[in-house]
């Protein structure tokens, strides 16, 4: 699968209720089940290569891993040495998860990824958990992978962390429930926290007091998760924007988790005027529910706050911004030059092969509203990117190339769009 034709859409009005399940939460229920006493129990674990390479490290970590096609079970005894490299792939959840996990496991463990993921940042993680006695290695002082642990005892601590990263908390979350002592952890702005609701329906004992979570040591093993993995908002959000930019198009996206740390970016897309509405219809671990897009003519807007609960879904935005009447901003968005791509680069040069007026900033861009056009656009190995510009076909016509990168997280992505348009893939 190397490139992708899209042809234009006109209305439709469709019901989707298999919007690709959750990664983040996917990667998190493989992952915390090694904490637990018993059998935990997953249902719509997302089958893609990243979250699936989740599972295979934990397998690999000695757990003993049954799949029947629909539900998951995974009980270990513990974290055991593997004398595999662990494969974290694409996916810096994965790694960065795995390195708060095992830095007080008995053992010592090699985590490596794929060329993209290579050339991220671990500092971030790797820095904080060397200052409490975690044994990290890796190339440049531990900031790239591979990446080698071996397994401490890790001390106490307060951290402050300067970014609002899910992922660093995660990793600090994870090291603080085997560390000597109490242990808080602060960021500048809330991230997503899944995994505190995770952790404390397992029965850790974790509090959140605003910017601040307060962790205690685990003085047992967790019970186990029973779960049944929502739709992940941000592959649910490509079919909002393909909604919110063609006109008379409604959808209604089910079982969505509606957790407000995730949900920023259909918000985004209500300021500039798309009509939107929430319904929830099940509370497990966060809210669950429908989610109703209609298209409305868009106006621009300013995004600058609570940056980390829309990051995966800017470059989906920014096609709304492009088909928006006026200026849109986005600022504080720095984190954006680090993720599967660098995607102040990927989403400024995609949209100027669109013929769309951009500014580009360190921390951002401006979009100039205007008319999308025709354009052949190559994803730089970024899922988002192949879909956000896939989705901006449906207007105007595109051809994108560097596809298989969407297996990392949304394997039916074709077969629901489909449903809207024609799609010739090679
Ligand atoms: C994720 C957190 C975010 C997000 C990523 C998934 C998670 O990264 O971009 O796709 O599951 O914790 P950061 O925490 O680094 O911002």
């Amino acid at each position: 699968m190397s490139r992708v034709v899209v042809k234009p859409c006109s209305e439709f009005s469709l019901t989707i209720d298999s919007i690709a399940p959750d990664k983040s939460i996917s990667h998190r229920s493989a992952m915390f089940s090694m904490l637990a006493c018993g059998t935990s129990e997953i249902s719509n674990f997302l089958r893609a290569e990243d979250t699936l390479n989740s599972l295979e490290i934990v397998k690999n970590l000695g757990a003993k891993v049954e799949d029947d096609g629909i539900t998951i079970k995974i009980s270990s005894d513990g974290i055991k040495e593997s004398s595999e490299i662990l494969d974290c792939g694409n996916s810096g959840t994965g790694m960065r998860l795995f390195c708060g996990l095992l830095s007080s496991a008995n053992g010592h463990f090699i985590l490596t990824g794929d060329e993209y993921l290579r050339r991220r940042p671990m500092k971030r993680v790797t820095a904080p958990l060397r200052d409490i006695g975690a044994k990290l290695d890796g190339r440049e002082d531990g900031d790239f992978a591979p990446l080698s642990i071996r397994g401490a005892s890790l001390k106490a601590f307060d951290y402050e962390s300067k970014i609002a990263s899910a992922q660093v908390k995660s990793a600090m979350i994870l090291a603080a429930l085997r560390a000597d002592g109490v242990c808080t952890y602060t960021e500048p702005e809330l991230s997503r926290d899944h995994t505190e609701r995770m952790l404390k329906g397992m029965g850790a004992e974790i509090s959140v007091d605003g910017l601040k979570t307060t962790i205690t040591p685990m003085k047992e093993l967790l019970s186990p998760l029973t779960i049944r993995v929502p739709a992940d908002p941000s592959s649910a959000f490509f079919f909002a924007v393909a909604t919110a930019i063609t006109p008379d198009a409604s959808i209604v996206l089910e079982g969505v988790t509606l957790n407000p740390t995730r949900i920023e970016a259909f918000k985004a897309l209500e300021r500039m005027g798309a009509d939107i509405s929430y319904e929830i219809t099940d509370n497990r671990y966060e809210p669950i529910g429908n989610i109703s897009v209609k298209y409305a003519p868009l106006k621009s807007i300013v995004v600058e706050d609570n940056i980390s609960w829309l990051i995966d879904e800017l470059p989906a935005l920014s096609i709304a911004m492009a088909c928006a009447n006026g200026e849109s901003l986005i600022k504080n968005a720095e984190e954006l030059r680090v993720k599967e791509s660098d995607r102040i680069s990927t989403v400024v040069e995609g949209l100027r092969a669109c013929s769309i007026e951009v500014h580009e900033y360190k921390d951002g861009y401006k979009v100039v509203g205007g008319e999308l056009k025709s354009a052949i656009v190559d994803s730089d190995g970024d899922h988002r990117i192949a879909m956000s510009f896939i989705i901006a076909g449906l207007r105007c016509g595109m051809e994108v190339s560097d596809l298989d990168c969407i297996n990392t997280s949304f394997l039916n992505f074709f077969e629901l769009l489909q449903k809207i348009t024609k799609v010739e893939i090679s």
